[in-house]
């Protein structure tokens, strides 16, 4: 394609300024924005706080920040000329707990900047690197190349939250009341990722979640374990028994009813997805794995993306200190996480788990089922000009077309951004799994986040003029 006149100018100011754009996100990065720990509260309005004078200092209008029930919600849009095409950026600007701490080669909230074998230009070091200050911020500075050299195509309105990583409780409200304000022609989001560096894909799918967590009640008090041992039933015993039977020998879920609604791909969509390089043995390398794993009858990357799932995030009970101390704990817990896909709906899959989980209770316990944040899964059609505007500008940044690739990760706001709002979402992610997001040592590739602050402008351009 012809490089326009506009883009010589971008690209020029990016390159000019792309030392200070990442200075700028290392200073981000230093506030612990974790939004699951109320002990951070104050970091995470300080982070808020820091992104608005940011996204003013880049040249965003009425930047505000809108308090919710939770954490605030960063607000700023530019309005060039109402007769064109709006797009609406979201992100988040609240991060992971870093925890566990000592497993980071450096501090969480201390950046650092070393190179790796997947990212031999250098990647930044720090939580929230990828996930997803630093691919939010790609958006700000791709933004202020626009702005500043008289670039920009198109209206852009920002929303950056600060609840993504405990559910986006308020964004929903936020969104049902803000219709008029929020107004725009498609939602560009950039917190997934892509194959990798040299192989670029555009996240054409999200799974859906349903959280529980679970309480499994024996005896009234903690008991001597010889001299009630094998008289009693055990909560932990149970659980662990409980929790085993959950998956069948083909790792199938046995939850009744799970499966019901699942949309199974055709065999074309499963050879057309096959056709993403993958390498079995190098997955298992990365991992330290010694064999692949998962339901019967899928390859590993079908497991991760298009079929559903359940998972025990954590457990717990008892005695797990120093030493050992013979008891038989009172109670027993365990969390856990369902992955759905489409057709699935999050609630329905909850109270399925509910109800399945209350009826395989034995005697002697009782059990209780909590549940927590859920969300449904996410689908966009390639034949929409959003993935189109997505898809030309990779392939003009990276010389070459990218791959539709379904994520096994979820973000609930797109489907409820689908209901709220009717936009779609383009899933514009920069990342790579490697980037040990939510993990300790999370990093972004420096080639990733410059790769993103030039292929974003040229988004804009390519949905403007496809939107005519
Ligand atoms: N950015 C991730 C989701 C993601 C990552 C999707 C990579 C696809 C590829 C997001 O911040 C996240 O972690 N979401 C949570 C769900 C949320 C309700 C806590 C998740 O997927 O566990
Ligand atoms: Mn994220
Ligand atoms: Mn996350």
């Amino acid at each position: 394609m012809e490089e326009t006149m506009e883009m010589t100018k971008t690209k020029h100011y990016f390159q000019e300024n792309k030392e200070r754009f990442l200075e700028e996100l290392i200073d981000i990065l230093k506030i612990p924005s974790v939004s699951a720990d109320p002990a951070y509260k104050t970091d995470v309005a300080k982070m808020a706080q820091a992104l608005k004078e940011n996204m003013e200092a880049s040249g965003v209008d009425h930047v505000e920040i809108c308090e919710t029930a939770g954490h605030p919600i960063v607000y700023g849009e530019k309005i060039i000329d109402t007769s064109l095409p709006t797009v609406l950026v979201y992100g988040h600007y609240d991060v992971q707990p870093a925890d566990p701490v000592e497993l980071w080669d450096s501090p969480a909230f201390e950046p650092v900047v070393k190179k790796t074998d997947i990212h031999p230009e250098g990647a930044i070091f720090a939580r929230g690197a990828c996930d997803d200050k630093g691919q939010m911020f790609m958006h700000v500075k791709a933004f202020e190349c626009m702005i500043k050299t008289n670039t920009l195509p198109c209206n852009v309105k920002f929303m950056i939250e600060g609840e993504e990583e405990v559910g986006s409780e308020n964004l929903g409200t936020f969104c049902a009341a803000n219709k008029e304000k929020l107004a725009a022609d498609i939602i560009l989001v950039s917190d997934t990722g892509m194959l990798a560096n040299d192989i670029p894909s555009i996240c054409t799918g999200l799974r859906g979640l349903s959280y529980v967590e679970v309480e499994v009640v024996g005896p009234n008090r903690d008991l001597h374990s010889g001299l009630y041992g094998g008289a009693v039933a055990n909560p932990l015993n149970i659980l662990s028994k409980m929790i085993a039977s959950l998956h069948d020998e083909e790792n199938r879920i046995t939850v009744e009813g799970f499966y019901d609604n699942v949309v199974e791909l055709s065999a074309e969509e499963r050879a057309e997805m096959a056709k993403a390089p993958f390498s079995q043995e190098e997955y298992n390398k990365a991992l330290d794995l010694n064999s692949e794993y998962g339901e019967k009858g899928y390859s590993t990357p079908e497991r991760a993306s298009i079929r559903p799932t359940l998972d025990v995030n954590g457990i717990w009970g008892g005695y797990i200190g120093e030493g050992a101390k013979t008891v038989i704990p009172s109670k027993a817990y365990a969390k856990i996480s369902m992955r759905l896909v489409p057709n699935q709906g999050s609630d329905e899959i909850t109270e399925k788990f509910q109800k399945h989980f209350e009826a395989i209770a034995p005697a002697g316990v009782t059990v209780k089922v909590k549940p927590h944040h859920g969300g449904e899964a996410a689908v966009t059609p390639i034949d929409s000009i959003g993935y189109k505007a997505a898809s030309l500008a990779m392939e003009e940044s990276f010389g070459k077309t990218p791959i539709p690739v379904r994520s096994g990760g979820s973000i609930p706001i797109v489907a409820l951004f689908e209901k709220e709002l009717g936009l779609k979402t383009v899933l514009f992610g920069f990342g790579l799994d490697s980037d040990a997001i939510h993990s300790p040592n999370e990093h972004y590739g420096l080639f990733n986040f410059y790769k993103g602050i030039e292929t974003i402008p040229l988004f804009y351009k390519n949905f403007t003029e496809l939107s005519k």
